[in-house]
């Protein structure tokens, strides 16, 4: 098996997981090595390098400088959200594959910068998105697939904190999770793409027809919560929307970080035959992420995706049936067991790597830059009818989107100036 090189942009919180996924499939017969790694924050670098034994040589505060080496095969880029387009597309135009972090970016337009910089530079690109890459999204969509709903006519994209804003209520998340600026969206473009882009993976990506949005920073203004930073509403705390797609499907969509209310529901997607309740939805990034004897970082347990079939059988008798779908849980280790192929579809980055190797094509890996450039799509609607107070077609979707990704970043060695394509709707 040829070993794939690994280089990381970005040393904080995330990186420590690809580091714990990569391990575990080093551990299950992966041959990968991880052999430079770049930040900008020299206390972070050199703390990444002694927990993961890189040299100092190997070590970069400049990327630009880590992407002169012959000996990198693949970029994962683990900066915050508005800093994706701006390095994975440098990554790429220096002529590295990438694996970028989720959301794609915050804006449609970026998002879509960065999935023709695929072409454009001819390089292999995959987002990560933890939620699709599971029994549960599989099971759902093979179930769609095949008409066992019928005709799917609404479907409910669900994400909740009672009190969970990144970097604030959760401090030791990165304050970029809140940054106007570098992170820029609240939940709608945080989790949001985990749920979002489930239910439209699921769907077999219906084309959006128009979408009505609202999104809230009300929470923020709690007194109890300003007196604490004397600072109000740095980004949203709510996102919801409604958007109707081709074919007849309407899409509720639920996201928030904190709200005064306990049980919001969970996604599901409901057709003339049948519904389907998608619970503990994964954004952990399933067992690989899970350190030996250790807890994932960033906190969070190991979720165990399950889904609940409901239906009414010939003699018009109301049925549920409940199925256990974590990779770990029965029915996961039985298709393992019949098709072990398919653990390249149980982790993001796996997969990934598989693409790499030639084991999965175009054809047969999931589309993630695409999945997640549509998300991103219908999440600016939201935004956009939000800001504008009226629902947004898909065409003005894409006429009013803007790159907003960064061009120019200060650093403490100097501004990094990133170069990319502009945004022809
Ligand atoms: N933290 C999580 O649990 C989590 C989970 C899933 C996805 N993500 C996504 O991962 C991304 C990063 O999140 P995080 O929590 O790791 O944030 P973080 O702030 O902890 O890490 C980002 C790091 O990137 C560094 N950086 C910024 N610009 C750089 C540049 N030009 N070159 C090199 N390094 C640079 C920052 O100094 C920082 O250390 C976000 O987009 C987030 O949505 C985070």
């Amino acid at each position: 098996m040829k070993e794939i090189r690994i280089a990381i942009i970005g040393c904080g919180m995330i990186s420590h997981r690809h580091m714990t996924v990569i391990e575990n499939l080093k551990k299950r017969g992966q041959a990968l090595k991880v052999v430079a790694a770049a930040e900008i924050d020299k206390a972070k670098l050199d703390a990444f390098g002694a927990q993961y034994g890189l040299p100092a040589d190997c070590l970069y505060q400049d990327f630009r400088e880590m992407l002169k080496r012959d000996d990198i095969d693949e970029v994962e880029v683990c900066v915050h959200n508005n800093l994706h387009t701006s390095v994975s597309t440098a990554v790429m135009a220096a002529g590295f594959d990438c694996y970028s972090e989720k959301p794609m970016a915050a804006s449609y337009a970026d998002a879509k910068i960065l999935y023709d910089a695929q072409k454009k530079y001819g390089k292999k690109l995959a987002v990560q998105i933890s939620s699709i890459y599971n029994p549960q999204t599989r099971i759902a969509k093979k179930m769609i697939a095949e008409g066992k709903l019928g005709k799917i006519y609404h479907v409910r994209s669900v994400g909740h904190r009672r009190q969970g804003r990144p970097g604030y209520d959760m401090p030791f998340f990165s304050h970029d999770f809140i940054s106007p600026t570098v992170g820029v969206h609240g939940p709608l473009f945080d989790l949001g793409i985990y749920h979002i882009a489930q239910m439209l993976y699921v769907l077999g990506m219906p084309e959006l027809e128009s979408v009505y949005g609202f999104q809230s920073c009300d929470y923020w203004t709690h007194p109890a919560i300003d007196k604490l930073v004397n600072r109000t509403a740095p980004v949203e705390d709510l996102g919801v929307g409604m958007a109707r797609f081709k074919g007849g499907i309407c899409m509720d969509i639920y996201e928030d970080w904190a709200i005064h209310m306990e049980d919001i529901g969970c996604s599901f997607v409901v057709g003339s035959l049948g519904g389907l309740k998608f619970l503990d939805v994964d954004q952990t990034g399933g067992p690989m992420a899970v350190p030996e004897g250790g807890t994932i970082v960033g906190g969070g347990d190991l979720q165990k995706p399950r889904l609940v079939y409901y239906g009414v059988n010939e003699d018009n008798q109301l049925f549920e049936t409940k199925l256990d779908c974590a990779i770990g849980d029965v029915t996961g280790q039985q298709e393992l067991l019949i098709h072990p192929e398919m653990a390249m579809y149980n982790d993001n980055q796996l997969q990934w790597y598989s693409y790499l190797r030639g084991d999965l094509t175009d054809e047969t890996r999931v589309d993630s830059p695409y999945i997640a450039m549509q998300t991103a799509f219908l999440s600016e609607g939201v935004v956009l009818s939000s800001e504008l107070g009226r629902s947004v077609t898909a065409d003005e979707i894409r006429a009013m989107s803007k790159s907003i990704a960064i061009r120019e970043q200060e650093t403490p060695f100097g501004v990094i100036k990133f170069d990319f394509d502009d945004y022809k709707a």
